[in-house]
């Protein structure tokens, strides 16, 4: 990848993790438009992204964004589009989380997380992808998931299945996309420092029943653990290392080795080993399904 003076565009991008990715791409040279739904984010990412510039913003693009919201993704690729030219990468970062008793979880419980943190990276896909490939200079998409859609945790149902969602998207991309200069990778961090503790602020009012309220105050009161998450200049650079390298999985905290391998050896465990192996079913497969002609 050649990143200099292309473009980047960051969902969520104003504050946290993508505000990390998006001053380790403006550090890389590229021209870096940070989308986000809330303004006062936007005004604090600016003033950082304009620190790591030397206070020249010519590179720098701050644009109000609900990713849930199609017509104003629209707009906003266009406004893009209409400083820098093209959009070379795509960041579907734009992230919220509640975590409590799956038995407790509302319908708007999970349809305000799906619909930011599944739903927006599909409005991404859909209004950027086709802007990528039309150009031809070749792109990347990462998709911010979590250590949560590789590694199960109690209590997480909603957050971990809309980023094992996320992650099977790039997943699924990635041979299809290749041969066309588009690269996908799936970016799933341990705990980073950030403001996510405050995404309810911009929950919409008609998805404000929760039925987590009592569960998140027990949450909150096991205590604050911030000091030992990475920072988001950590895994921005990261994130830069894993674009510049093609990574599919892009990892940052070695504590989760050890339940990486659970999982993989637990599904590796569960294949019917001792059922006889057709042949010609497994040649269809591989033609179906791992070609990315098809
Ligand atoms: P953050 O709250 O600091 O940043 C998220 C940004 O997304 C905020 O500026 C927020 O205003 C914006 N946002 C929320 N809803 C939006 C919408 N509908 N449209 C546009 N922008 C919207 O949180 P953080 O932690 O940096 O989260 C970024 C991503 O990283 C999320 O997808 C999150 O799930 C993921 N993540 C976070 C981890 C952590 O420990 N902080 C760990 C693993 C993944």
């Amino acid at each position: 990848q050649n990143l200099p003076g292309k473009t980047a565009l960051v969902t969520g991008g104003a504050s946290g993790i993508g505000l990390g990715i998006a001053k380790a791409l403006l550090g890389a040279g590229m021209n870096v438009a940070i989308a986000d739904i809330r303004d006062d984010h936007l005004a604090q990412g600016s003033a950082e992204l304009a620190d790591v510039a030397g206070g020249a913003t010519d590179r720098i693009l701050a644009l109000k964004l609900d990713v849930t919201d199609r017509a104003n993704y629209a707009a906003v690729a266009d406004a893009i589009e209409a400083r820098f030219g093209k959009i070379h990468i795509l960041v579907n970062n734009a992230g919220v989380a509640v975590v409590g008793p799956t038995d407790l979880a509302t319908f708007a419980d999970w349809d305000w997380v799906m619909g930011v943190n599944l739903g927006g990276t599909i409005n991404g896909i859909v209004t950027v992808l086709p802007r990528i490939l039309s150009h031809g200079e070749g792109g990347h998409i990462v998709n911010t998931a979590s250590m949560s859609a590789l590694v199960p945790a109690a209590a997480t149902t909603i957050y971990s299945s809309g980023k094992a969602a996320v992650t099977s998207m790039m997943e699924c991309m990635r041979p299809e996309l290749e041969s066309r200069g588009v690269i996908c990778s799936a970016f799933c961090p341990g705990a980073v420092q950030s403001n996510i503790a405050e995404a309810g602020k911009t929950r919409p009012a008609e998805l404000a029943e929760t039925g987590y309220a009592e569960a998140d105050k027990r949450r909150q009161a096991g205590g604050n653990f911030s000091h030992l998450y990475q920072t988001k200049e950590q895994v921005g650079e990261r994130v830069l290392e894993g674009i510049l390298n093609d990574e599919l999985y892009i990892l940052t905290h070695s504590e989760f080795l050890v339940g990486v391998k659970e999982r993989g050896e637990a599904t590796t465990a569960a294949v019917q080993t001792h059922l006889p192996e057709n042949p010609e079913y497994k040649q269809t497969f591989a033609m179906l399904f791992r070609n990315p002609a098809i």
